[in-house]
């Protein structure tokens, strides 16, 4: 796993590299499990490698990224950017397949089916990771990041990537940071307006014990529940309330049944994107950086879209008008910072303090 910095400057000489060689000026890197695909060319120069062209070392392979989420979220617009620079590169070679809306798989199987090699690339909430290392409950706590840029700091950084790391002992590799943003609250009781308001309650969360925590700090009840199973869930009122960002209200329509939304921005949705290694290792070095060069196309698209498709939803939701919206003042804010400070109490040691140091220091 590479800092996307790094990620970019080695994507732009391998990209470099790849247009400067389809004008004839190199050759490729061969696999040996790969047929030769380059013409015998007695009129070449001996020295001259064995293909001249990198696109015939590119692997004619199939690539599936699955997801949980609607077509109008960061996550589905940066997996298209994805596919499209990974098939444009290859010149269709490498064909991509993406699977919005839990088709392929959803929470509950998506990863065994990444670490089976079923599916190449999943995008899941880091909130869903939380049995695999404590620091995946980061975007959990409460009013931790300010905005998109410092999580992706934090994320970006030594203390981010060595979360990520630790899926490697599952085979899986983290190779970005994708952002969706702040979710606020939704519930069909009454309006939320100060911590007490929630006594009583019963909460959908993505997953995990911070936000298990979030809710009882706030004498509410919470359970998890699968994505594709919680509109259901939310009208036949099996839970009162969920929480979520602009993007994943509007999309999946949550506001048809829910009476009440609250502006609070208290935790988030953030994704990382994952592939596991046996795929990986299967590729040579043409492919893979075709697939690095994908990558990082689809990193920078749902990074830019994040934010403006979340102002986007909040505006179809206020112009719909089927959720009653509340937008907490500083004041009210402050009082459920207050009241979650037990949130940090427990899980700061859990997570790490020098962790927590490092995601409260980025803006
Ligand atoms: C949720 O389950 O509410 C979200 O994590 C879905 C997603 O992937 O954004």
């Amino acid at each position: 796993m590479l800092k996307m910095k790094k990620i970019s400057t080695l994507l732009l000489t391998s990209v470099l590299t790849l247009s400067l060689a389809a004008c004839g000026s190199g050759g490729g890197s061969k696999d040996a499990a790969q047929p030769s695909a380059a013409p015998a060319n007695s009129a070449a120069p001996t020295s001259a490698p064995a293909s001249s062209n990198p696109q015939d070392d590119i692997q004619p392979i199939t690539i599936k990224i699955s997801h949980v989420v609607a077509e109008n979220t960061p996550k589905q617009k940066g997996a298209v950017a994805m596919k499209d620079e990974i098939e444009k590169l290859s010149n269709g070679k490498i064909k991509v397949q993406v699977f919005p809306n839990s088709q392929l798989f959803g929470d509950k199987d998506e990863y065994q089916n990444l670490v089976a090699n079923n599916v190449q690339f999943i995008i899941p909430d880091m909130a869903k990771l939380v049995g695999n290392d404590p620091g995946f409950n980061i975007p959990s706590m409460p009013f931790l990041f300010n905005s998109d840029k410092a999580a992706e700091g934090f994320w970006d950084g030594p203390k981010g990537q060595e979360i990520f790391k630790k899926l490697e002992k599952d085979g899986v590799l983290g190779m970005g940071f994708w952002p969706n943003g702040p979710k606020q609250i939704t519930n069909n009781k009454r309006p939320i307006k100060a911590p007490e308001d929630l006594k009583g309650l019963k909460f959908r969360t993505q997953g995990g014990q911070v936000l298990e925590k979030v809710y009882a700090t706030l004498g509410a009840g919470s359970v998890s529940i699968p994505f594709n199973e919680l509109y259901t869930a939310l009208q036949q009122g099996t839970v009162d309330g969920e929480e979520n960002t602009f993007s994943n209200i509007e999309s999946k329509k949550f506001d048809e049944v829910q009476k009440y939304t609250t502006v609070m921005g208290h935790t988030r949705v953030d994704y990382v994107l994952l592939t596991n290694t046996k795929f990986w290792n299967s590729l040579n070095d043409a492919t893979k950086k075709i697939v690095e060069a994908g990558i990082k196309k689809g990193t920078e698209v749902a990074r830019t879209e994040a934010n403006a498709l979340n102002e986007k939803a909040y505006q179809t939701l206020k112009d719909r008008k089927k959720t009653e919206i509340y937008v907490l003042s500083k004041d009210e804010i402050a009082k459920f910072r207050d009241a979650l400070k037990p949130v940090y109490d427990e899980y700061t040691p859990i997570i790490g303090e020098d962790v927590i140091k490092d995601a409260m220091s980025r803006e």
